[in-house]
């Protein structure tokens, strides 16, 4: 029942404080993809613009694939992490000469694909397709480690199988790609790594770490 409630309430948030951020604006499989390899490392004010640099110059993964490797490393520099770049790059390349510009709808097919790990895979299926997959990156990793006062390191094993765990169960059956936005956004909006707005948190009333006065000892490990 908790649960129940804490779909509601974060939901209804969502609809009030959802930015409108230029990878919101269609569920295209290659946008959200794209768009989540950036927003692996690098904050959402430095995204917005690289974002629809890199969507005007190669708007579909067809483009992508047949770019020039140096035209792709151009569009990331400043964004560092150049690896993410070459991986994309290697991917859209398999995607558009393998699987005819296709991208695979599942977890486990998405993860075959060079430099789609557990999360952006989640993502992409998550977001682009609505299907139900757990999502866990440096917001939701803070949120719910303080929402079940996790109390094994985030950043080890035991703690990020239990976080993944707690993504999986929170899941709603209908509006998996709302959803996993709204935790992302709560996380980076309200539920900040230091002084965190618990008083503006639609889920204050259910949070462990609140309850127990550890919110700001639950200290992230991740930076972002
Ligand atoms: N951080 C990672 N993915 C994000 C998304 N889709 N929206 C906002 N922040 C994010």
């Amino acid at each position: 029942a908790w649960k129940q409630s804490f779909r509601r309430k974060l939901l209804a948030w969502y609809k009030q404080h959802e930015r409108d951020l230029p990878w919101r604006k269609s569920r295209d499989p290659y946008r959200v993809w794209v768009s989540e390899v950036m927003l692996q490392q690098t904050q959402v004010a430095t995204v917005r613009g690289y974002f629809e640099r890199f969507m005007a110059a190669l708007p579909t993964v067809h483009d992508l694939a047949a770019a020039e490797e140096q035209q792709v490393l151009r569009l990331w520099e400043g964004l560092g992490y150049y690896r993410r770049a070459r991986g994309l790059h290697a991917a859209a390349k398999v995607v558009s000469n393998e699987l005819g510009g296709e991208f695979p709808t599942s977890v486990e097919e998405l993860m075959k694909l060079p430099g789609i790990g557990r999360y952006t895979a989640g993502a992409i299926v998550s977001i682009a397709y609505d299907k139900p997959a757990p999502i866990l990156e440096a917001n939701t990793i803070r949120l719910l480690a303080r929402l079940v006062a996790l109390r094994d390191d985030p950043t080890r094993s035991a703690g990020q199988k239990r976080l993944w765990q707690v993504a999986e169960e929170l899941l709603p059956r209908k509006e998996v790609s709302r959803f996993n936005q709204a935790l992302m956004e709560l996380g980076s909006l309200v539920c900040t790594p230091r002084t965190p707005k618990c008083d503006a948190c639609p889920v204050e009333s259910l949070c462990h770490a609140r309850q127990l006065g550890i919110v700001e000892e639950l200290l992230p490990t991740t930076k972002k």
